[in-house]
């Protein structure tokens, strides 16, 4: 008896109770074994009542991806078209490397429901509770040089951005360059990692984790304050695959925008989202904090930043604190 019979029943009979001693008849199992899948389905997300006397009732089903739903929502010709659907892996990043690797077209998305050892940028971790968010990874082969990398870091945050705009009510906005925040409460987190040929790109691995439907409890201690989600902020569980298909949409529109005018449209369009320009900052560099006033967004994506005493300085990596 694999636990899709029991759930079957279940299902069938939503919303009434049925006893142990009845599951065990109908499916010619043992009252533990019953007990046993039962537990199993609520590590999968399943919930249940039990009730001493009349039995179990299935409440709800998990919220589970599936590779038709996302795909009926895309407008595009190559981004999405490919989807690789894990239940849990370590990080999307490596599933996405390995298909890059072996030749996966532009476009070609890994997604999980759950990581377990998901990255984050400089070395941090990446919480990716199973079914709670959007977790996923895109294989892109741009012709560009590698220096370019950072450009489509910024556009990936202006399509993530849109996307959300469009799924639901939340007004994220960008602080550079590419964190997506919700009244200065981080919802998504962009990771582009590149892997260049002769100081050409190969292929880039577009990391992209939205926090979409987790709640207050879900979110760590470590986090609270910092993190928050679509669902916290607008009260409403999200379509994730819905997002995941506005995304895809969005992302290639802009990319074919970056392809065809350059970079200085999707510069504008970021500036338009961003919650960094025309504030005080201050930034980590490699060489050191800088602190003053974010001016503007650099032709190359770079931020430029006024100090105190008029100096401009321009900022090619580092973590901003607004
Ligand atoms: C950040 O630090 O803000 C970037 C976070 C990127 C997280 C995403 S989730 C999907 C993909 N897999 C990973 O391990 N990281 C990225």
């Amino acid at each position: 008896m694999n636990h899709n019979q029991l759930l079957e029943l279940l299902e069938r009979h939503a919303g009434e109770f049925l006893s142990g001693e009845e599951l065990s008849r109908r499916l010619s199992i043992s009252r533990t074994a019953v007990w046993k899948q039962i537990n199993k389905l609520r590590e999968d997300g399943y919930e249940f009542e039990a009730v001493s006397r009349k039995g179990y009732r299935l409440l709800r089903v998990p919220d589970k991806l599936a590779v038709s739903e996302i795909q009926e929502k895309l407008t595009t010709v190559k981004f999405g078209r490919e989807i690789k659907l894990l239940d849990t892996t370590e990080t999307t990043q490596v599933e996405a490397r390995m298909l890059a690797e072996s030749g996966a077209q532009s476009g070609t998305l890994v997604i999980a429901e759950e990581q377990t050892g998901a990255r984050g940028r400089q070395g941090r971790r990446w919480f990716s509770p199973a079914r709670k968010g959007v977790w996923m990874s895109m294989v892109l082969r741009p012709s560009c040089p590698l220096s370019f990398a950072p450009q489509l870091t910024l556009l990936t945050a202006v399509a993530v951005c849109r996307a959300i705009r469009k799924v639901s009510d939340v007004e994220a906005g960008i602080k550079w360059p590419n964190d997506l925040l919700v009244a200065g409460r981080k919802i998504c987190g962009i990771l582009i990692e590149s892997v260049g040929e002769d100081e050409l790109i190969k292929y880039c691995i577009v990391g992209i984790g939205i926090d979409a439907n987790l709640d207050e409890s879900d979110v760590p201690d470590e986090l609270k304050g910092i993190a928050t989600s679509l669902k916290i902020e607008s009260g409403l569980e999200i379509d994730r695959a819905a997002l995941i298909g506005a995304v895809m949409n969005e992302l290639e529109q802009l990319y074919e925008m970056y392809v065809t005018e350059g970079f200085a449209p999707i510069g504008h369009l970021w500036e338009a989202l961003s919650v960094t320009l025309g504030r005080r900052i201050k930034v980590r560099t490699p060489q050191g904090e800088k602190s003053g006033l974010a001016t503007a967004l650099d032709p190359a994506g770079a931020l430029t930043l006024m100090d105190d005493r008029g100096e401009m300085y321009t900022i090619f990596s580092g973590e901003v604190q607004l």
